[in-house]
């Protein structure tokens, strides 16, 4: 950093200043705290009166205050601009530093926000927030109450903080979006947990209860027939024929247990025509698929088909619906799935108080949402339907390794 130093701030003040702020933003990875810190620091090493850290929501479209010194650290998270709006949102939409050193009203990008008392200050540089990468997450922003003339050098060292601010936000949202991912996960294998046991006990007890039935009267049978091979070849035959028919149910039942556990169709039949397939099996609806031929990776097929499953099995259990509708479609990188019935729909804030909810369905449903990094939407009003969609990252076949 080079250029003259009218501002007041040498160059040992500067280099303490960014040490300091390294310092505050390595503290933690809790945005507010780290805000105040370096607004703080800001002020006092800058010798201005004070300082705003306005953050870009994540969508990019408005700018919050959330950081800033006192008087106005109480305006924390109350003072909103669009992009665009007043100084700070002209920095933000321009990517370039606005210096004002006096009659603020006459400069067109001002606007007068009565709470931050623009009045009481004369002076003001207003810096962007830009991380390494050359991503816009906010704007920052000094005030004196005497008039000064800022220098380049002043708006430079500003921008070196703005700098390291902007690295501190990328780090904590990072690590948000790690820690929602990791409870996910959690929440996922705890429930994969529970289903396991779920579906431990259904096998069994169609195992128990219909398939080794079946092959112990088949034992029976052949024992039987065995007998009578010798003295009554008619019996024995009787007895065989007997036996093949329960070989053939036991071997139905087999086949209709592994089906709950993994869809075969998937694999006979592509994900569209399964769709197709899951809506025939709803005999009560009236339901319409209008699929997407593409082939994606194994897990992700799955995770749309079992949310369908899912989806209808609710349309057909709660919502005393006529017509279903299912679509598959791309949406620029992302798998959409929607379905969307005409029944009764319902609240989805409230709570389920019906008793008979095992609260399965639409929890996994978000859950395996969230671990393919996707999410899960659910739109429901009472009398109004409800449609449910699944939104996940295009994953091709090709994608994967060994396949
Ligand atoms: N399509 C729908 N129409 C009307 N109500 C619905 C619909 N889908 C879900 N609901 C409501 O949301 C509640 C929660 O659904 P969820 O799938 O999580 O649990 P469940 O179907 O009751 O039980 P489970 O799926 O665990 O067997 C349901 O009990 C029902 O009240
Ligand atoms: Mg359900």
């Amino acid at each position: 950093m080079t250029g003259p130093r009218l501002g007041g701030v040498d160059a040992e003040h500067e280099a303490q200043l960014l040490s300091r702020v390294i310092d505050t933003i390595s503290a933690g990875l809790d945005l507010g705290p780290i805000l105040q810190g370096v607004a703080k620091l800001v002020t006092e090493t800058t010798g201005t009166d004070v300082c705003f850290v306005h953050l870009l929501d994540e969508r990019g479209r408005t700018l919050r205050l959330h950081g800033a010194t006192p008087p106005f650290d109480d305006l924390v998270g109350k003072i909103e601009l669009g992009l665009g709006e007043g100084v700070s949102g002209w920095v933000a939409s321009h990517g370039e530093p606005a210096v004002i050193v006096d009659d603020k009203t006459a400069d067109p990008r001002y606007r007068y926000i009565p709470a931050l008392r623009g009045e009481e200050y004369t002076s003001m540089v207003s810096v962007p927030i830009v991380t390494p990468l050359g991503h816009l997450v906010g704007v920052l922003n000094v005030h004196t109450r005497l008039r000064r003339e800022f220098t380049a050098a002043d708006v430079e060292l500003l921008r070196s903080v703005a700098g390291l601010v902007a690295g501190a936000i990328e780090n904590a949202r990072l690590h948000r979006r790690l820690a929602e991912r990791e409870e996910a996960l959690e929440r996922f294998a705890e429930r994969t947990v529970e289903w396991q046991e779920h579906e431990r006990r259904r096998l069994a007890g169609e195992i128990h209860d219909g398939i080794s039935q079946r092959i112990v009267s088949l034992f029976f049978h052949l024992s039987a027939a065995a007998d009578a091979i010798p003295g009554s070849p008619g019996v024995a035959a009787e007895q065989v024929a007997r036996a093949q028919e329960l070989a053939t149910a036991a071997l139905d039942e087999t086949r209709s247990a592994i089906a709950g556990l993994r869809p075969p169709v998937l694999d006979d039949l592509g994900l569209a025509a399964s769709l197709e397939s899951l809506g025939h099996s709803f005999p009560q609806l009236h339901v319409q698929v209008e699929a997407a031929r593409t082939r994606m990776a194994e897990h992700v097929e799955t995770a749309i088909y079992r949310t369908a499953q899912e989806a209808l099995q609710n349309v057909a259990k709660h919502a005393q619906a006529r017509n279903v509708r299912i679509r598959l479609y791309l949406q620029r990188d992302k798998m959409v799935l929607e379905v969307a019935d005409d029944g009764t729909g319902f609240d989805p804030a409230a709570p389920d108080d019906s008793g008979t909810s095992t609260g399965f369905g639409l929890a996994g449903m978000r859950e395996r949402a969230e671990l393919l990094s996707g999410k899960l939407e659910l739109s429901s009003a009472p009398h109004r339907g409800t449609t449910v969609r699944l939104m996940l990252p295009f994953t091709s076949p090709a994608q994967l390794p060994g396949r």
